[in-house]
C-alpha cells in the first residue's frame, strides 16, 4: 500500500543544516525547506466510531525542537473511504503545539464500525504519505473472526526492524505493542545500523528532549512506519520508556519521578493513543475494549504502580488497577478475554502472589483469559496454571510471551534455556528468535502463530511462520498445531 512509502533513514542527513527548517509565512503556515513528515503517520486505540490520528511535525528530526518554530502550526487532516481520498468521510483542523513537540493527536468520531478508512495530514504545502486505519465492530455485534498481533522490544542498537517488514504485510485488525518502544540508554557509536548518530541523540535519556531525540531516531525507520500506516495500533510501555527496570516510584526520588514524567511525555507525544497525557510523573494508560460480542481486551500498565520488584506482598500493578481488572473479569460478556501487559505476572516456574489473586479470580468467574506479554525477548508459550509451580494445578487460560522485534540481537539464543524452561510441563514452546505473533480468534477457536526473521544484525532477512498454536473455546489450554 502507499502507506509504506514513507522517508527513510536518510532524512537524519538534515541535522546540522544551518538554515532554520520551517519559515514562518503571513498565512500563519508557512514553508518547509524539508519534509516535515519525517516520522510518518500511525492511528490508534480504535473504537467502532472512533480512532486516533497522529503525526509529528519534524523537518529535523534528529535536532531538539525538530526544526519548528517555538509556536502553534495549524495541520490539516483527512480520513477517506478510498486511499485516492476521493471520498473524503470527515476532516477537520488542529493545531501542532510547540509545547507537545508539534505533535497531534486527532480523535475522529463518527465513523461507521468495522471499516477501514485512509487518512493523511497536510500542513502548509507538504502532504503526509497516507496510512490506513480501521474501527472496530460495534459493541455487541456478532463477529465471525478478528486478526491482531502482538510485538514488543525493539532495540534500535541490535539492529534492523525486519520484523515489521513483515508486519506490514500481515491481515491484521489491530497491532499490539507491549512496551520497550524506545530503550532508553546509550547508544554506541558502531551498532548494526551502520549510521552516524550524534553524540547528543546517542546520550543516555533523562530529559524530555533526550527522550524525544530517542523516539524520533526510532521513528525514522521505515519499516517501523510502514507498520504503523497499515494498521490501527494500541500500545502500552514496560520498563525502558524511563528506565531499566523502574519499578513504581516507591524507592526512588525527585530525580527519578522527574525523570519519568519526561519519559512519559516523550511517549505520550509519539504514540498514536487515546489516553489523556500524563500530569507530571503519572499518566492512565491501562484500558479496557471490546471486539463485538468476540473479544475483551484488558490492557494493563505494569511499570507505574509497582512496589518494587520482588515484593510479594504488594501488587505488581498497584491495588487500584489490580481491582479494575478483577471487577471487570468478563464484563463486556464475550466469548474471549485478552490480557495484554509488558512483563508477564510472574516468574516462568516461580509462584507469584499478583498472578496467583488475579489467575483465582478468572477461575473463580470461570472465565479463560488469554495472556499476551512480552519482555523476555524469547517466545514462550505456556498454559496458565491456576499455581505455578504446582503441574497438577487447573489451567486457567494460555499464555503467549512474544520474542522481540531486535532485542538481544540474533537468534536462536543459548539452547541451554530452553530446555530449562521445557523441563515445565505447563511450557508447550520456547525458542529465541526475533519476531512478532499474529493471532487470528473466531467463536470457535484462537489460532497463533509465531512468525520470525533470521537475524537483525544485517537488513534483509528472510522470514518465515516458526509454529502455530490452538486454543480450543471451550477448553483453556494450548495445543501446538
Ligand atoms: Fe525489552
Amino acid at each position: 500500500m502507499s502507506g509504506a512509502a514513507v522517508t527513510s533513514v536518510a532524512a537524519a542527513g538534515v541535522l546540522g543544516q544551518a538554515a532554520p527548517a520551517f519559515a514562518a509565512s503571513t498565512s500563519g503556515v508557512g514553508s518547509f525547506r524539508s519534509y516535515p513528515f519525517s516520522l510518518g503517520i500511525a492511528s490508534g486505540d480504535p473504537l467502532p466510531d472512533s480512532v486516533i490520528l497522529w503525526t509529528r511535525l519534524a523537518p529535523e528530526p534528529l535536532a531538539v525542537g525538530s526544526g519548528m518554530p517555538q509556536r502553534k502550526v495549524p495541520v490539516h487532516w483527512q480520513v477517506a473511504d478510498d486511499e485516492a481520498f476521493k471520498h473524503i468521510v470527515t476532516e477537520g483542523e488542529i493545531f501542532a503545539l510547540p509545547e507537545n513537540n508539534h505533535s497531534v493527536h486527532v480523535d475522529v468520531r463518527g465513523l461507521r464500525p468495522d471499516r477501514w478508512y485512509f487518512y493523511r495530514f497536510r500542513c502548509g504545502s507538504e502532504l503526509s504519505p497516507v496510512g490506513r486505519t480501521r474501527t472496530l465492530p460495534a459493541l455487541g455485534a456478532t463477529v465471525s473472526s478478528f486478526n491482531f498481533a502482538h510485538v514488543s522490544c525493539q532495540n534500535w542498537i541490535n539492529g534492523h526492524y525486519t520484523a515489521y517488514r513483515d508486519l506490514a504485510r500481515e491481515n491484521l485488525d489491530v497491532v499490539f505493542h507491549l512496551g520497550d518502544y524506545i530503550y532508553e540508554t546509550q547508544i554506541p557509536v558502531t551498532t548494526p545500523r551502520g549510521i552516524d548518530v550524534a553524540a547528543e541523540v546517542r546520550a543516555p535519556c533523562h530529559s524530555v528532549d533526550e527522550y524525544r531525540l530517542r523516539y524520533a531516531l526510532y521513528k525514522l525507520d521505515a519499516n517501523l512506519q510502514a507498520s504503523h500506516a497499515a494498521f490501527p495500533w494500541v500500545v502500552t510501555w514496560d520498563d525502558h520508556e524511563v528506565a531499566n527496570d523502574y519499578a513504581g516510584a516507591a524507592d526512588r526520588g525527585k530525580l527519578e519521578l522527574e525523570r519519568r514524567a519526561a519519559g512519559y511525555k516523550a511517549w505520550w507525544e509519539n504514540i498514536p493513543t487515546r489516553m489523556a497525557p500524563p500530569v507530571g510523573p503519572d499518566m492512565k494508560v491501562y484500558r479496557r475494549f471490546a471486539v463485538g460480542n468476540l473479544v475483551q481486551f484488558d490492557v494493563l500498565d505494569g511499570r507505574q504502580y509497582r512496589k518494587g520488584n520482588n515484593d510479594p506482598v504488594v501488587s505488581k500493578i498497584g491495588d487500584e488497577q489490580e481491582a479494575w481488572l478483577i471487577d471487570g473479569i468478563g464484563s463486556y460478556d464475550t466469548t474471549w478475554n485478552v490480557m495484554a501487559v509488558g512483563q508477564q505476572l510472574g516468574g516462568v516456574a516461580q509462584n507469584s502472589p499478583t498472578r496467583n489473586r488475579i489467575y483465582q479470580a478468572y477461575y473463580d468467574r470461570g472465565v479463560s483469559p488469554v495472556i499476551l506479554a512480552g519482555d523476555l525477548h524469547w517466545t514462550l508459550v505456556s498454559d496458565a496454571l491456576l499455581r505455578i509451580p504446582d503441574a497438577s494445578s487447573p489451567i486457567v487460560g494460555s499464555q503467549f510471551i512474544g520474542t522481540s522485534i531486535t532485542s538481544t540481537g540474533d537468534g536462536p539464543g543459548d539452547p541451554a534455556t530452553v530446555t530449562g524452561w521445557m523441563k515445565n510441563p505447563w511450557v508447550k514452546y520456547a525458542q529465541g528468535y526475533r519476531g512478532y505473533f499474529r493471532h487470528t480468534v473466531t467463536p470457535t477457536g484462537m489460532t497463533s502463530t509465531q512468525h520470525n526473521v533470521q537475524f537483525v544484525t544485517r537488513p534483509d532477512a528472510p522470514g518465515w511462520d516458526a509454529q502455530s498454536f490452538y486454543i480450543d473455546a471451550s477448553r483453556p489450554g494450548v495445543q501446538l498445531l
